[in-house]
């Protein structure tokens, strides 16, 4: 379950600025309206990775809150399984950009934050531990945040949003300040998690190879206001890479062009 429908969306914020009438008097104020995103139609299937890319300040994170229901869209409508997004839900769980594990927690309480619901004691510790296996922490069920590195701590955090069994994962560029073997094996763990746990993800990157190599699908964003200017279904099998797949490697170059980069580097 995490069929999404997004209809006519647009986002617009206000901002308060202030200017002076005269020198010495007050200053007035006044509202400036900015759209950010306008026009956007979209629909991800159940259990569909869709890549969300586009340059920064677009309106991703934007998108992506809107769709969680943590902030309003001013007109149009996003339904997940039919229902409309009023709110936050319990049922969809968000993996921050920054490392949202609590610091006074192992990895094992961490990972069974999502899953106090379960009574028996003995299948949830069963649980932890699958969990805490799929994404190779095995051996650190009793290290705190800070006595793992920056990818090990993605990955826990990783465990604890599929332990809680979302119908939809929101990844907001989760990647960001890994270092590029880190980068690529939690690309390659995110992509070996979706096989296994089958839920929808959207994938919020500005790496267009990430986009391209984990996608089902992939959205492009851009313009002022943003409005969707790409989106293509990716069949190509995984494992994927550009030499093995010229198509995905002519994609690539379109891509860079789309976000102002004249070739792909
Ligand atoms: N609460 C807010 N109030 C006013 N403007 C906002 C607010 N949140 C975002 N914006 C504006 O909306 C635009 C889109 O922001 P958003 O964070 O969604 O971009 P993004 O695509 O996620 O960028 P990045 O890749 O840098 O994370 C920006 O111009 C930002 O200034
Ligand atoms: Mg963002």
């Amino acid at each position: 379950m995490g069929h999404i429908v997004i209809e006519n969306l647009r986002k617009e914020y206000s901002n308060r600025r202030h200017f002076s009438r005269s020198p010495g008097s007050n200053p007035a104020e006044y509202r400036e309206i900015i759209r950010v995103l306008d026009d956007i139609n979209l629909e991800f299937e159940d259990g569909e990775m869709v890549s969300i890319l586009g340059p920064s300040g677009c309106g991703k994170s934007t998108l992506l809150r809107i769709i969680a229901g943590f902030d309003k869209a001013t007109s149009g409508s996003i339904r997940i399984d039919q229902k409309e997004v009023k709110g936050p839900s319990p049922n969809h769980i968000f993996v921050f950009q920054h490392s949202a594990l609590l610091p006074w927690m192992t990895v094992r309480q961490n990972v069974g934050l999502g899953l106090r619901n379960i009574e028996d004691k003995a299948r949830m510790e069963e649980k932890i531990k699958e969990y805490i296996e799929m994404v190779e922490l095995g051996g650190f069920e009793h290290h705190y945040p800070y006595q793992l590195s920056g990818g090990m701590q993605r990955r826990a955090e990783l465990a604890r949003a599929i332990a809680a069994n979302p119908d939809v994962l929101f990844m907001d560029e989760p990647f960001t300040g890994l270092d590029f073997l880190t980068h690529m094996r939690s690309r390659e763990e995110t992509v070996n998690v979706h096989e296994y746990i089958g839920k929808t993800i959207l994938f919020v990157t500005h790496d267009i190879d990430d986009a391209l190599i984990m996608g089902d699908r992939i959205v492009v964003l851009g313009g002022k206001p943003s409005r969707v200017k790409m989106e293509r279904t990716l069949h190509f099998p995984r494992p994927r890479d550009f030499e093995k797949y010229p198509e995905l490697g002519k994609l690539r170059s379109e891509v860079f062009l789309m976000l102002g980069v004249p070739y792909a580097v």
